[in-house]
């Protein structure tokens, strides 16, 4: 299932530009970590591709298929879990639930849903509803029912915030079992900068809001990971110190070529400074000169005093100026353009009324 976002922006219907212009293909199979600072776009990022809000701008396609509505064959685990369990159906049932759309008889369902919930080390609430589960139990139903749905691609949104670390492990293990067993496409939302790199195949981070993808990294990690062997790899080392120095907001490799650039602009700034202040240097003292010949001449005759010629170093000084003068007019005219390009993003206030409505409960694999 090759994913694919071109473009692709979002702006809330209260004109909050959330995703601008992010590009992302995500082959079949693979298993992406999505980063980014808190409040970036990730959540809309994931709302998006999953068709339960309609993006503003670009396009999302599913194997060159444009996205409207929840795919098929997609599931989602919610951020917020919380939200996302049906308070009136056990635990198992909440599980077994979609897995009714897989065509499966109610034992076929219930025995997915068992095995499932024995996954996530919780074959003993099988019977209970979920009020009667901490928070970090619910959210592991949450990750049991995507997982018995075996979707081919799973959309996961902090998925193991709410666990303690020894469960986070095991989970992160486990999303790697199924992962290969099923060799489903998987985006993965994380804070945890140790796990983006533990789980994933590409590191993909994302810049502050309005998010795109500042950058994008490839794992070079043996596909077995071993929760002590992979950490201690000094590969694991490297990529974990650079996707934390990216999410800090560190300087990519455009960044780099963009200050190279920046750097030969202010080396030509300071010519046409030094060039401006000879100028000045050169006129103040013509002044000074002209207004001690007008003194040191008798009243009245001062008013004849010749204006200093300063062209010459006029000249020079434009000269010099020129080249940085032409590359800071450039840059205007770039930025104005893009500015420009921004504001074309359009609101479509009702599609997100209507994605809104279908948020709370969508967390229903497809
Ligand atoms: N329904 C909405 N209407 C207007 N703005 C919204 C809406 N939902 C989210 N936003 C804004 O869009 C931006 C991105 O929100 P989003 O929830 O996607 O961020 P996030 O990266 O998932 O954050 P976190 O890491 O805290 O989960 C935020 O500034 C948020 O305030
Ligand atoms: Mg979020």
């Amino acid at each position: 299932m090759l994913l694919e976002l071109a473009g692709l922006t979002h702006s809330y219907a209260d004109g909050h530009l959330a995703i601008d212009s992010l590009d992302l293909t995500v082959r079949d199979g693979e298993l992406v970590s999505i980063v980014g600072p808190s409040g970036c776009g990730k959540s809309t990022l994931l709302r998006c591709i999953a068709g339960l809000i309609r993006p503003t701008g670009g396009t999302v396609t599913l194997d060159g298929e444009a996205i409207v509505g929840v795919p098929d064959n997609l599931a989602v685990v919610f951020q917020d879990y919380s939200r996302s369990l049906f308070p009136w159906l056990t635990v198992r049932d909440n599980v077994a639930l979609p897995l009714r759309r897989r065509g499966k008889s109610k034992q076929e369902r219930r025995e997915a849903a068992l095995e499932a919930l024995e996954e996530v080390g919780l074959a003993d609430a099988a019977r209970k509803y979920p009020w009667q589960l901490s928070g970090g139990m619910q959210q592991r139903v949450s990750i049991a029912r995507a997982l018995a749905y075996r979707p081919s691609l799973l959309l996961m949104d902090e998925p193991f915030g709410s666990v303690d670390a020894q469960t986070r492990e095991d989970l992160e293990d486990l999303v790697l079992k199924v992962h290969r067993a099923e060799k489903m496409t998987i985006l993965l939302v994380t804070h945890d900068i140790d796990e983006s790199v533990y789980v994933g195949d590409r590191v993909v981070i994302l810049g502050k809001s309005p998010t795109g993808v500042r950058a994008d990294l490839p794992v070079t990690l043996p596909a077995e990971r071993d929760q002590i062997e992979t950490r201690g790899l000094p590969e694991f080392v490297r990529l974990r110190a650079e996707v934390g120095r990216l999410v800090r907001g560190g300087a990519t490799e455009a960044d780099a070529k963009s200050d190279a650039k920046t750097d030969a602009d202010t080396e030509a700034d300071t010519e046409a400074d030094a060039a401006d202040k000879a100028e000045d240097k050169a006129e103040d003292k013509a002044e000074d000169k002209a207004e001690d010949k007008a003194e040191s001449k008798p009243e009245g005759k001062a008013d004849v005093v010749k204006k200093p010629d300063t062209t010459k170093t006029s000249i020079a000084a434009a000269a010099a100026k020129k080249p940085a003068a032409k590359k800071a007019e450039q840059a205007t005219g770039e930025t104005d353009a893009k500015t420009t390009g921004e504001t074309t993003a359009t609101t479509t206030g009702k599609d997100e009324a209507v994605a809104a409505k279908a948020a709370p409960s969508g967390d229903k694999p497809a």
